[in-house]
């Protein structure tokens, strides 16, 4: 049995991870960036997050593929190299592997020990398919290694990820993403669409408290990485849509009057101040198409669900 080769890019216990936590945390407002919720615990909680009756994202793609998979097969053809973008558990690149038949799958992630887990799985399942792991923070910029190999490229980008990005960051992402296709690449991408305020945060704000769970391991990587005391008991999740700036926001927010301490340095936080966590831009389908085409895609084709609420664009 073959097992998958892994390629580390990034290093978890660099000096500019810590300045840029740092940094973040005494902005105004504080921020962490959203990179930082996804450990072995958070990718575990992310996954919990999309079984919720709550979080219709995840189940409306995955309905949105199971109805259009092979129209999108047809469009992109056998053979491939499938390179998934914030892979998590592989499960959606998964089940397109018998309509799309890539050549090789490359799953790329900045949580690392969870993607290793996940990557062993899936090749005993599918020993015929060549597998490369990449351990990558491509926040900002996205470079794939060398070994992620040439041949006619698939970009895989699921989930709304790219929803985390501001628009002009995103921007620049899919610029580099159809860089990094090279000629003959084309892009799958799965992108959130503007919906009604209660159905958005309620996904984002589920009875269950997934989802402030997840917020809150945020505390935890902030204690383990850069040495800070956050108390997670002072701490309530906030997630509120945004609708001038079209974008749920998740924060975290003082309980109390509290300061942060980490070696160099402290942030006073006032009771009802918050740590901003993660934005996700919410697009319409005309809006996300005129930034595909901005970022040098000629043609793209779309597929939503019946309400409209979730669309897969396919751009080349
Ligand atoms: C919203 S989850 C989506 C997971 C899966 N693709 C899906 O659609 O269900 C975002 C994924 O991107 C990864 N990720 C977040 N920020 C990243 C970064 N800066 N570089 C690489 N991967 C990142 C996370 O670890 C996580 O697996």
């Amino acid at each position: 049995m073959p097992s998958p080769q892994f390629i580390q890019l990034h290093r978890e216990d660099d000096a500019a991870l810590r300045q840029e936590l740092a940094q973040g945390l005494l902005g105004q407002p504080a921020s962490v960036s959203p990179k930082f919720l996804y450990d072995a615990l958070g990718s575990r909680l992310f996954d919990a997050i999309t079984e919720l009756p709550e979080y219709y994202p995840t189940r409306t793609e995955r309905a949105i593929f199971d109805a259009h998979a092979p129209a999108m097969a047809a469009l992109v053809g056998p053979g491939r190299t499938l390179i998934d973008l914030g892979a998590g558990s592989c499960e959606k690149a998964a089940r397109l592997f018998p309509v799309m038949q890539p050549a090789r799958y490359v799953a790329v992630d900045i949580s690392v020990d969870y993607l290793r887990q996940a990557l062993a799985s899936l090749q005993r399942q599918h020993p015929g398919v060549e597998m490369l792991g990449v351990g990558a923070d491509f926040s900002s910029a996205l470079e794939l290694p060398r070994e992620a190999g040439g041949g006619e490229r698939l970009l895989f980008y699921p989930g709304s990820s790219i929803g985390n990005f501001t628009p002009e960051a995103a921007l620049r992402f899919l610029r580099q993403a159809r860089q990094e296709g090279g000629a003959g690449g084309a892009l799958l991408i799965g992108v959130d669409l503007v919906k009604a305020r209660p159905v958005l945060e309620l996904a984002y704000d589920d009875p269950l408290q997934v989802t402030a769970a997840f917020n809150l391991n945020l505390l935890r990587r902030l204690n383990a990485l850069l040495g800070c005391d956050a108390r997670l008991e002072d701490f309530a999740h906030v997630a509120l849509f945004n609708e001038a700036a079209s974008r749920i926001e998740m924060h975290l927010q003082a309980r109390r009057d509290l300061t942060l301490h980490w070696p160099g340095g402290e942030r006073r936080l006032a009771a009802g101040e918050r740590i901003h966590t993660e934005n996700s831009y919410k697009y319409t389908v005309g809006g996300f198409d005129g930034l595909l085409r901005e970022a040098g895609f000629a043609r793209t084709t779309c597929w939503t669900d019946e309400r409209r609420w979730f669309a897969v664009f396919l751009a080349s």
